[in-house]
């Protein structure tokens, strides 16, 4: 919930003090010494009261008595570090020692007034504290702004939902020096939250209770759309590294719309989070919620596409009855032996269009040669070799399917500089050709034809090797026996094994 305590620090630039003084003549005092100043003064007569006023408040600055009625001035300072972290405490009192005054600087006081104090003496104090109290919120202000502007700048680094999701979060841990961040997405149907992503959680004696401080401050969160600030309120916790000491959540809104809920958590650090980090959470959140909404469009987009790249795969094979489910074992092969290669995810997608549409220009071949039961004349093979650069010419003005054209257009070349349409040599190769090229080869010395009979793995492993060098990239070989000797590809031909 937004709390009046921000609604306070966002509206209004006057400084708030709260006065703590059990005998009420000192309260009017200060009040009549401060009058026509920019203060707004609150006062409590007890430490209980100074409590109520601290939880509903934004209090900026706190003077209060060490000896009062129902405790100590520094239970309520103690109370004001944790609830409002940039707070400042002036002590006062009537029994000034060197010791009470050691002990409340010790404790965090920032100031030690003695009654009595002049007007001068007492402005002079607020003044400094405020001055101080202005600086560090400008520093704040400062830091939480490169904050932003760096994970901002990360954001616009991908557009990959898992990818950006795990860099919004290493992000917000570290800007905002905590321990834990999740995400949590509301679910399409039943209105309940799915974890999305997290990082930080290791230590498995917390994880439960980290998991649900989590779950029910982001459904909290979602339920009224607003954020939450939880600071531990058992100051004997603060040692404890195995509990939550402070938490952050915001709602992720896009465009009016609840997409779920963002949290950061400190089970570590010990500093309570402020006002100000949850303000700066909330500009953080806005941000991810947008990138997220356009993360999701894409990955519809790209769903889209992928749906049209797959009929265009079925139309080759509706006419080449030949290779029928080659397509499919070609892209699956291709990802074993990517994966082998070590190619990033970047290029493991690229794989999945240029897999699926390496053949995609046979839809320029004729029938007749295309399914022609015997070998090819000169004449029709040379028909068939322009297969890859009708291809290519299909899908170039295709931004989407551009990713393909190296898959498409470098398949049929040789390592040796034998192949077509280019010719290319060795490392000129692109890889997507060089891969391919093993690929395509095991999956037609296994496939049955008219003519003859598929031959086994074991067959086209040693027909791979034999033109290791030749044919194809020695590399690419050696990846494709190191997988197959793993037993890799045996799932894909089950007679083999
Ligand atoms: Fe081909």
């Amino acid at each position: 919930m937004i709390t009046e305590a921000i609604k306070e620090a966002i509206t209004t630039e006057m400084c708030n003090v709260l006065v703590v003084d059990d005998e009420p003549n000192v309260l009017s005092i200060i009040q009549e010494m401060l009058e026509g100043e920019d203060y707004k003064l609150i006062s409590a007569y007890s430490v209980a009261e100074a409590r109520s006023v601290l939880a509903r408040h934004n209090i900026n600055i706190i003077l209060t008595d060490i000896f009062l009625g129902d405790g100590s001035g520094a239970e309520v300072m103690e109370e004001a570090q944790k609830i409002h972290p940039e707070s400042l405490t002036i002590i006062i009192t009537g029994r000034p020692t060197v010791q009470n005054a050691i002990m409340m600087m010790k404790k965090g006081a920032y100031d030690y007034l003695a009654k009595p104090f002049s007007i001068e003496t007492l402005k002079l104090a607020l003044r400094r504290a405020n001055e101080k109290i202005r600086l560090e919120r400008e520093n704040i202000n400062l830091k939480e702004m490169m904050s932003f502007y760096r994970i901002s700048e990360a954001m616009g680094s991908t557009i990959e939902l898992n990818v950006l999701l795990k860099l919004i979060l290493d992000s917000t841990i570290k800007e905002f020096e905590a321990d834990v961040a999740s995400m949590y997405f509301l679910e399409e149907k039943g209105g309940g939250l799915d974890l999305k992503a997290t990082v930080g959680i290791k230590d498995d004696s917390i994880h439960e209770l980290v998991s649900d401080h989590s779950y029910s401050s982001c459904q909290r969160t979602v339920e009224t759309k607003c954020p939450m600030i939880f600071n531990d309120p058992d100051p004997d916790y603060a040692s404890d590294d195995r509990t939550i000491k402070s938490s952050l959540c915001q709602p992720l809104m896009a465009r009016g719309k609840i997409l779920g809920a963002l949290i950061v958590i400190r089970t570590k650090n010990s500093h309570p989070f402020s006002q100000g980090q949850l303000t700066g959470l909330g500009l953080l959140a806005s941000k991810a919620a947008a990138a997220i909404e356009s993360s999701n469009l894409y990955e519809d987009l790209k769903g889209t596409y992928i749906a049209t790249v797959e009929a265009l795969a079925n139309a080759i094979e509706a006419r080449d009855s030949y290779t029928r489910g080659h397509t499919e074992r070609v892209y699956i092969l291709s990802k074993i032996l990517a994966d082998e290669l070590g190619w990033t995810e970047a290029e493991l997608g690229d794989l999945k269009i240029g897999g699926i549409l390496h053949d995609i220009g046979k839809i320029g071949v004729p029938d007749s040669i295309l399914n022609k039961p015997g070998r090819l004349t000169a004449e029709e093979f040379e028909i068939m070799r322009t297969h890859p650069e009708k291809g290519a010419r299909m899908i170039e003005s295709i931004p989407f399917l551009r990713p393909a054209l190296p898959f498409i257009k470098y398949h049929h070349e040789r390592h040796d500089g034998k192949g077509y349409p280019y010719g290319l040599k060795g490392d000129d190769i692109p890889l997507p050709g060089r891969l391919l090229a093993v690929v395509d080869t095991i999956d037609a010395v296994t496939s049955d034809r008219p003519y003859r009979k598929g031959r086994t793995l074991a067959e086209a492993m040693e027909e791979i090797k034999s033109y290791s060098g030749t044919q194809f990239n020695p590399e690419v070989v050696e990846a494709c026996m190191r997988a197959y000797s793993k037993g890799k590809l045996d799932s894909l031909f089950q007679e083999d094994t």
